[in-house]
């Protein structure tokens, strides 16, 4: 078929160097998804997953024992509860929780946020809900 003519190899390689390197829209990105709580995978470097999540409403009380994490606000604002104060993360702001530190994401409306932590992280940490998400699609 002539179709198979206009891809030469070097055109493939190059589109799939182009996918390997490409850049990532943001807001693209978020307008794919729609559910609260559940992050997608946007990248992964180093070991480490840059993922996309919305927050709305307020989440499960957990904390990682061997991993931090950062939370990076792109879209709304959303407050990050600990045991003995609220810390308000707003768009253009990102705080890092520490591991080991009990925390609970509350958003009064719906936020959209980047996380960046190691790939092994469980979204609900030291806990098991049905808020939790073993298996992370890509985006
Ligand atoms: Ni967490």
């Amino acid at each position: 078929m002539k179709l198979f003519g206009l891809v030469s190899p070097a055109t493939a390689g190059l589109f799939f160097l182009n996918l390997w390197h490409g850049k990532k829209y943001l807001a693209e990105k978020f307008s794919q998804f729609s559910e609260h709580y559940s992050p997608k995978v946007a990248g992964e470097l180093n070991g480490q997953m840059v993922k996309l999540v919305k927050f709305k409403g307020p989440f499960v009380w957990h904390h990682h024992d061997n991993e931090d994490e950062l939370f990076y606000v792109v879209k709304g604002n959303f407050d990050m509860e600990f045991r003995d104060r609220t810390v308000t993360i707003n768009e253009g702001e990102f705080i890092i929780v520490p591991r080991g530190v009990e925390h609970r994401p509350n958003a009064k409306e719906e936020v959209h946020v980047v996380l960046f932590e190691p790939g092994t992280t469980l979204n609900t940490g030291n806990v098991k809900n049905e808020m939790t998400k073993e298996k992370l699609e890509k985006i």
